[in-house]
């Protein structure tokens, strides 16, 4: 049987996983509210640019995930860029766990988002599309606002959480 990695339940093969792990990547944590105004958000190195102008982005959410029914009732997330030292945070919001925020410095953007504190950079975005793809819902956004800060990067490649190394 194929082990399974940190996202649980996709349905490829060790083979493809592992080949999909060398895309070195960036690590995030999309937010949003949940009906009751309760800040709901996870890991996410599936976030990409899509389109300048406008101004889009996207990223895929596991269709089995606890937090797909919050982001699709939402007109609103967001997406924190985490920074070098973010590691525990990266950790907790992709563990099981019901207080992810209970630790972290958060505060609400513009939209109600939540925004996490020495994020290297934010983009609050309009819901413009959630298709199922798969196994996964591909989330398109329109960004409303946008934030950077500088910072070094958490990244995220062949399955480890990673620094930035030396420019070439
Ligand atoms: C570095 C990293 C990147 C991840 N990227 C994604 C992603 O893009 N989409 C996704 O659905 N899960 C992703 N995950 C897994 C989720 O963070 C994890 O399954 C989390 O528990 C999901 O939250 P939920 O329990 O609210 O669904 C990633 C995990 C890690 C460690």
């Amino acid at each position: 049987m194929a082990t399974r990695g940190p996202f649980e339940g996709g349905a490829e093969t060790a083979e493809l996983r592992s080949a999909l792990g060398r895309f070195a990547t960036g690590v995030t944590v999309a937010t949003c509210r949940d009906g009751d105004g309760a800040p709901v958000g996870l890991t996410v190195n599936s976030f990409g640019a899509l389109s300048l102008v406008p101004p889009l982005v996207q990223w895929a959410l596991r269709c089995e995930s606890p937090s797909l029914r919050a982001f699709e009732a939402t007109e609103h997330f967001a997406i924190n860029v985490l920074a070098e030292g973010h590691l525990e945070l990266a950790r907790r919001f992709a563990a099981a766990a019901t207080n992810r925020f209970d630790h972290g410095r958060w505060h609400p953007g513009h939209t109600g988002c939540p925004v996490l504190a020495g994020a290297l950079a934010v983009f609050e975005c309009a819901r413009r599309s959630a298709q199922r793809h798969g196994d996964h819902v591909l989330f398109i956004g329109e960004v409303l606002h946008h934030s950077a800060h500088a910072g070094t990067p958490l990244l995220f490649h062949t399955s480890r959480y990673r620094r930035l190394g030396d420019a070439l």
